[in-house]
């Protein structure tokens, strides 16, 4: 049996089963976790997906209104000793209505061996965090060599997917942004054309975007019915395509007619498509990205072939990045301690 002493000494500061650290959003900033770090987490935790070496049941949710979203996100890792569950929301119109972002949430991450929850802490930053480094990972392994990327979407996800890809696509020269909100796109520039290392160019229009660019991705809304933005006779042979927002931005034909088709979870797309996204039907799933990144099974195969990579988000790398938060704030003594 584990006594009290040993429990305390894996997680010292930490009285477990009676506290639990309790992190807020300044307190996870305050941790200082570097993009470079996350990019190792999330990477660690596709490959561990790719492997079929982790538990993660399809996302369940809660439907107040039409085209909002509460997830229900768990998972357990086992070889990066993480267990956890995020808690999210996603409300298309809160940033008009309410000046409220879009997707807010908290995660629970356990003990593995004792089950105790160690840690509640905002999950806002975690989301902004390990979406774009899924999208950068994927376009490294996809696309190696890109040097041209258009970014559709310029809030918390555009801008984090900007600072993401000059992290690790090292020979990107120019990346076009745009929004319908031709504000957004200028605030994007604004505040990161000193800090990263190509040209920020904003977009005239989506299809000028489109035809400018190698790896495209896209994070604006998510609706089940699609906007079908992107004109299909605007993609052509060898671009790779990278959408955080499903097939909302995109041409369904496009997705259907693509060489490959790779989704990050197979089971999460096909929830998806019960709950009445992908009205037209699911394209045929060519792969999971988790596998490509193990290289478990072959992405890009010629410089003609035309990629998509919907990547609806996963758990697993929730609770790797979240475990990995948990770890530091302990060892840094950042965060408020509750009685459970
Ligand atoms: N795949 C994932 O893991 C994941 C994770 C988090 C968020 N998301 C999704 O990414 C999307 C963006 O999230 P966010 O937090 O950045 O939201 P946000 O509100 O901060 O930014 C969205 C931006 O998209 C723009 N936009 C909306 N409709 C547009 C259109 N038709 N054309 C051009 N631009 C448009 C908005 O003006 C806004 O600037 C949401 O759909 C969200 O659900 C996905």
């Amino acid at each position: 049996m584990t006594t009290t002493t040993e429990l305390d000494a894996r997680t010292p500061g930490l009285n477990l089963g009676s506290d639990v650290l309790y992190l807020s959003k300044q307190n996870v900033l305050d941790l200082a976790i570097s993009r470079a770090e996350i990019i190792g987490y999330t990477r660690d935790a596709l490959v561990e997906h790719g492997h079929q070496r982790y538990e993660m049941p399809a996302k369940i949710g809660v439907h107040p209104y039409p085209e909002v979203f509460f997830h229900a996100m768990p998972a357990y890792v086992p070889g990066k000793n993480a267990v956890g569950c995020k808690w999210i929301e996603c409300y298309p119109n809160n940033p008009a209505k309410f000046g409220l972002p879009q997707t807010t949430g908290l995660m629970v991450i356990n003990d593995v061996e004792s089950g105790v929850p160690v840690a509640i802490m905002d999950s806002t930053w975690v989301t902004a965090m390990r979406t774009p480094a899924v999208t950068v990972l994927a376009a490294a392994k996809l696309h190696p060599g890109a040097e041209t990327f258009g970014m559709f979407g310029c809030g918390v996800q555009g801008k984090e997917h900007v600072r993401y890809a000059a992290e690790a696509l090292p020979d990107l020269k120019t990346v076009y942004v745009y929004d319908n909100r031709e504000a957004a796109a200028d605030a994007l520039i604004a505040e990161l054309q000193g800090q990263v290392p190509f040209t920020l160019v904003k977009g005239e229009s989506i299809e000028a975007v489109v035809k400018s660019s190698e790896v495209l991705s896209s994070a604006t809304v998510i609706l089940k019915e699609p906007l079908a933005a992107v004109k299909d006779k605007w993609v052509s042979a060898g671009q790779t395509i990278l959408p955080c927002d499903l097939n909302t931005f995109w041409d369904p034909k496009t997705t259907k007619r693509a060489d490959k088709y790779i989704v990050d979870s197979i089971e999460e797309h096909e929830l998806f498509a019960n709950m009445g996204y992908f009205p037209g039907g699911l394209p045929t799933i060519v792969a999971e990205i988790g596998e490509v990144i193990a290289d478990v099974k072959l992405g890009r195969e010629n410089s003609d072939q035309l990629i998509v990579n919907s990547n609806i988000g996963m758990a697993v790398c929730d609770v790797v990045v979240g475990r990995a938060i948990y770890d530091r704030a302990i060892a840094q003594r950042i965060g408020t301690t509750l009685a459970l």
